[in-house]
């Protein structure tokens, strides 16, 4: 009888730490479901950015809170990213070359600065007045890409900010546009597959004319009598592990927000609306060109491409 009085705090205090336990693993199951990158903060560009050529092609607006880049027939323009990072969220609101923007693209990457280099691609490419955009995505991996996509998009980005971004953590990259995954690139080192993990990236975004390959392949030419082009840039978010060049890690890997368990796949509800995408709006996936690659490449089952 005493002993067992005695035990019964016990006893409570080993239930109580059972429903703690159950509860929290019922949050956390229920939380797993929604993962939608935590949402961006919009900054000036000053914060995080800076030039990287032709600074007199950048107009400032509204105290550098908003930039325009420019490209004209003497040249285009870009920007970088002060930091290197390893890891996390990059976002950009950007309102592409509104009319003609033929042969013109605008880019949004984060690449690694060294010769096996990482790198992660958006690239919209121009056209003609009332014809519509192609979005490319592109990943290399230690210095091999070769893994393009191309998609329509399911608005007119030149009326409008949209917003563009990139999840990177040590388990996949996922690209989004407004919130939508288009592409996933999962961690499939296992398989064989170089994935980046050790090669801080600095974030870039640029405008340049590519007449010779970006619309229709590089018929329609850049109309120059239409020159200046210019493309919109606000938000400047970035959330990331910033390391120095040389960092082979981040001093903070596996404790960040985009390091946790919800973030380390998509779920059901994104994977359908990836899948929506890829049904509507799909020009071309490296996945399924036989032509090109008689084997698929071993991260195209995994990242649900074939
Ligand atoms: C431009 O418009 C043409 C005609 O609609 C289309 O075939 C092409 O895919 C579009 N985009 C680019 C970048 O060429």
């Amino acid at each position: 009888m005493c002993i067992q009085s005695l035990n019964m705090p016990k006893i409570m205090a080993a239930t109580n730490l059972v429903w703690t336990v159950f509860l929290s693993f019922l949050l956390s199951a229920s939380l797993a479901v929604s993962v939608a990158p935590k949402r961006p903060v919009d900054v000036p560009f000053s914060r995080n950015y800076m030039p990287t050529w032709a600074f007199d092609h950048i107009n400032y607006i509204n105290g550098g809170s908003e930039i325009q880049l420019k490209l004209d027939k003497y040249t285009g323009t870009g920007f970088q990213s002060k930091g290197s990072y390893l890891f996390g969220h990059f976002s950009m609101h950007i309102k592409m070359v509104p009319g003609d923007s033929a042969g013109t693209v605008t880019a949004f990457y984060l690449s690694s600065q060294n010769s096996e280099h990482d790198e992660i691609d958006f690239e919209f490419l121009g056209n003609r007045t009332g014809q519509p955009y192609i979005l490319q995505t592109n990943v290399f991996t230690g210095g091999k890409g070769d893994r393009e996509q191309r998609i329509y998009l399911w608005f007119d980005p030149t009326k409008a900010y949209h917003r563009y971004s990139v999840l990177w953590n040590m388990h996949q990259i996922v690209f989004f546009v407004d919130n939508v995954p288009i592409r996933v690139f999962k961690n499939s080192k296992d398989l064989g597959v170089r994935y980046p993990f050790n090669q801080p990236m600095k974030v870039y975004n640029s405008l340049w004319n590519a007449d010779d390959w970006a619309t229709r392949g590089g018929l329609e030419k850049t109309d120059w009598s239409k020159a200046p082009f210019l493309a919109s840039y606000k938000g400047f978010h970035i959330d990331g592990c910033e390391a120095s060049v040389q960092a082979k890690f981040c001093a903070t890997q596996g404790k960040r927000w985009w390091d946790q368990k919800q973030f380390r796949d998509l779920d059901p509800q994104q994977y359908r609306r990836l899948q929506w995408v890829r049904n509507k709006y799909t020009i071309y996936n490296y996945c399924t060109d036989r032509v090109r690659f008689p084997t698929i490449p071993p991260e195209c089952k995994r990242d649900r491409d074939i």
